[in-house]
């Protein structure tokens, strides 16, 4: 499929009755994060509307700082009724929330800074504590949050992810034993190839929201999209592919970029949205 009839297209999606599973792919960088905010209004207005309050779990990364920066701008920031929302993080690195490399400096620079809400409705991770101790004070909060019995699980109304180009999400990565975790909601890691530890929700927390949202942008990233997307082993070597709600809906968000070598089998199925 050449670029320019890509590109030419505003947005594409298809939506997969099956495993609840849309994928949306759009022009560019910029319509991706207006696609994503699009999104992240009708799910607090959703979650508002039916329980009061809006619970969403925010993707690190570089790729949502473009989402964030315009949720806080003057086209959506008064569409979301941000007394009633709360943030959590999905993951961060084991750094002071002023470092360089915090997933919450970040958010507070795009988002947090611009906007007015309730400090007790930012559920930061105090990563710069001991990472067990840190995990371990993050799911007792998610538990009082939530406000949950034995056995059961939080459910957010959306969690964003982004995609390394390994195939890690949040900081779910290749081979690691986190991977295998079933009872946890929050877990220390420490990943070898990045010599430090992460903190991040585990598989079953992700798999029991209503709603999970990948950003994905940039040609950097076409190759392992068109690798999960084109083996059925892929769940086996990628933690991304993973991820599958049991109740929720999952939407894959691409820029045109990073879904240009989408498996034809995928794209043909897609119907054009204009
Ligand atoms: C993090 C993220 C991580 C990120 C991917 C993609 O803390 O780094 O949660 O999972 O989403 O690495 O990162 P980019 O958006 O920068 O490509």
């Amino acid at each position: 499929m050449n670029k320019q009839r890509f590109a030419a297209r505003l947005f594409t999606r298809r939506f997969c009755p099956v495993n609840k599973t849309e994928i949306v792919i759009c022009s560019d960088a910029g319509a991706l994060a207006r696609k994503a905010a699009e999104q992240f209004v009708a799910r607090a207005n959703r979650a508002m509307t039916h329980a009061g309050r809006f619970a969403v779990a925010l993707s690190g990364g570089s790729t949502p700082k473009a989402l964030y920066s315009l949720l806080a701008s003057a086209d959506f920031r008064d569409r979301v009724d941000w007394s009633r929302a709360h943030l959590f993080w999905g993951d961060e690195r084991c750094v002071p929330p002023d470092h360089p490399e915090s997933n919450f400096r970040m958010v507070h620079e795009t988002l947090l800074a611009r906007i007015s809400m309730p400090s007790d409705n930012i559920h930061r991770i105090a990563a710069e504590n001991e990472p067990a101790e840190a995990a371990a004070a993050y799911e007792r909060e998610l538990k009082n949050f939530f406000g949950l019995e034995n056995g059961d699980r939080p459910v957010f109304d959306l969690i964003l992810l982004g995609l390394g180009e390994d195939g890690h999400t949040a900081s779910l990565f290749p081979r690691t034993a986190v991977l295998d975790e079933v009872k946890r909601f929050v877990a220390a890691i420490y990943v070898a190839k990045l010599q430090s530890y992460r903190l991040t929700l585990t598989l079953p927390v992700i798999n029991a929201a209503a709603q999970v949202t990948f950003l994905v942008s940039g040609t950097s990233k076409a190759k392992i999209v068109r690798e999960i997307f084109g083996s059925p082993e892929a769940s086996f070597d990628y933690p991304a592919a993973n991820i599958r709600p049991s109740e929720g809906q999952l939407t894959w968000m691409f820029d045109a970029d990073a879904a240009k070598e989408l498996p034809p089998s995928i794209i043909k199925k897609i119907e054009v949205v204009e």
